[in-house]
């Protein structure tokens, strides 16, 4: 059994982990944890390194339901001076344990000691930097479903080297771009690695797909300029992060006449963030404004649609419509729902679970706190 620390936007992360281990038997699951039982423990090394959504990923152990027999078992493995870390998700008094746990070691007149600071969970930085995941002294105690599970981290996200490859300083850092963790999450979710993005301008989507180790991706976009400007970026990511393209290409299209595209037989999925209209501002956006937008809005992507399935397109479709908030109330750009349940079929994004569920119209929500507009995610294949 396996333990997957979610991410904040929890109900993606979760769709993240179904779209990658479709078949994985589910344990249990909340805001914070998902429990699976996966038959391969490589399996899950490799795919971890292209998830997004996923803190750490901590592997039961079994027979050991004592933390102290656990932590001591470990440091006797140990030549050297023994370093360990413990975070509790549940009731426990961490101080307590570690304590505890010192006074544990010393009496077995083994040295080692721990490296949470303040009697704190530890971060993925901390973890990293100690190297607790290679010593395999990285140890977490769950509660969920009213049993207490102790595991040992086997995988934590590198968020450095996350930060580290920040192509966002090659560019304009637009209020209201894509977040990566998002594009990734969305990618994943198709489920496939060719992918086509027809709004592709910020090609936030194309990129983290070519750090992705995707082979193919391309992109068009209805302005000439931006077209341009994402022909240089797409270079720039190949030429700078490491990475396994074979095809990569960008041209300009207006999406409304999608069935033109050379993309649509190349790629095997499109996945996009398409046109979110007008950006508004928090003090200035109005339910009319928003209205008037959406009008428009809807016919782009009426025609986009009837398109699409004119030109006979039945692979995957994962996109996010906009959706707005007023003073703390959120509007939906609920016309489109018929327009898809008119062209397409929506697809499940989470497995069935009893307690997190999708939005009504079977899509996810991404939001930054104090942005107007926040992402409708859907997952569509065209009828
Ligand atoms: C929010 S951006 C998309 C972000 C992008 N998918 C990414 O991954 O960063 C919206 C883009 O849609 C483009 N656009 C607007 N109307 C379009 C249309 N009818 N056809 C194609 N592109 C369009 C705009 O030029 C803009 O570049």
């Amino acid at each position: 059994m396996y333990a997957f620390q979610l991410w904040r936007e929890y109900k993606l992360s979760i769709a993240e982990i179904y779209a990658l281990f479709p078949t994985a038997i589910h344990i249990f699951v909340d805001d914070r944890f998902c429990i699976l039982d996966i038959a391969s423990s490589q399996e899950i090394i490799q795919k971890a390194s292209r998830m997004w959504g996923v803190i750490k990923i901590i592997e039961i152990e079994k027979n050991m339901s004592d933390i102290s027999e656990l932590i001591i078992q470990n440091a006797q493995e140990h030549e050297w001076k023994f370093r360990y870390g413990l975070s509790i998700f549940g009731s426990w008094n961490l101080k307590k344990i570690l304590m505890d746990q010192k006074r544990s070691l010393k009496s077995a007149w083994i040295s080692g000691r721990f490296i949470n600071k303040n009697f704190e969970n530890l971060s993925s930085a901390q973890i990293i930097g100690e190297d607790l995941v290679t010593r395999l002294s990285d140890f977490t105690i769950i509660e969920a479903d009213k049993k207490t599970y102790v595991w040992k981290t086997m995988w934590v996200q590198d968020i450095d080297a996350y930060s580290k490859r920040d192509y966002g300083k090659t560019r304009d850092m637009l209020v209201g771009m894509l977040p990566p963790k998002l594009a990734q999450i969305m990618i994943n979710i198709s489920g496939w690695s060719k992918i086509y993005d027809p709004f592709c301008w910020l090609w936030t989507i194309l990129i983290e797909s070519i750090l992705m180790q995707n082979v193919e991706v391309y992109g068009s976009d209805i302005s000439p300029e931006n077209t341009e400007k994402t022909k240089k970026n797409i270079n720039y990511a190949r030429k700078s992060f490491d990475n396994s393209i074979k095809t990569a290409d960008a041209s300009v299209l207006d999406a409304t006449w999608i069935s033109s595209s050379p993309y649509l037989k190349k790629a095997d999925s499109i996945v996009t963030e398409g046109y979110l209209g007008q950006a508004f501002l928090p003090h200035s956006v109005t339910l009319w404004k928003i209205t008037e937008e959406k009008k428009q809005l809807l016919e782009m992507y009426k025609k986009f649609f009837i398109w699409l399935q004119k030109a006979n397109f039945r692979k995957p479709l994962v996109i996010s419509f906009p959706f707005w908030e007023i003073q703390g109330k959120y509007y939906y750009f609920s016309e489109i729902y018929d327009i898809i349940k008119q062209y397409g079929k929506t697809l499940p994004l989470l497995p069935r679970m009893d307690d997190i569920k999708h939005t009504k119209s079977w899509s996810l929500l991404y939001k930054r706190p104090g942005q107007v507009v926040g992402r409708e995610i859907f997952k569509i294949k065209i009828r």
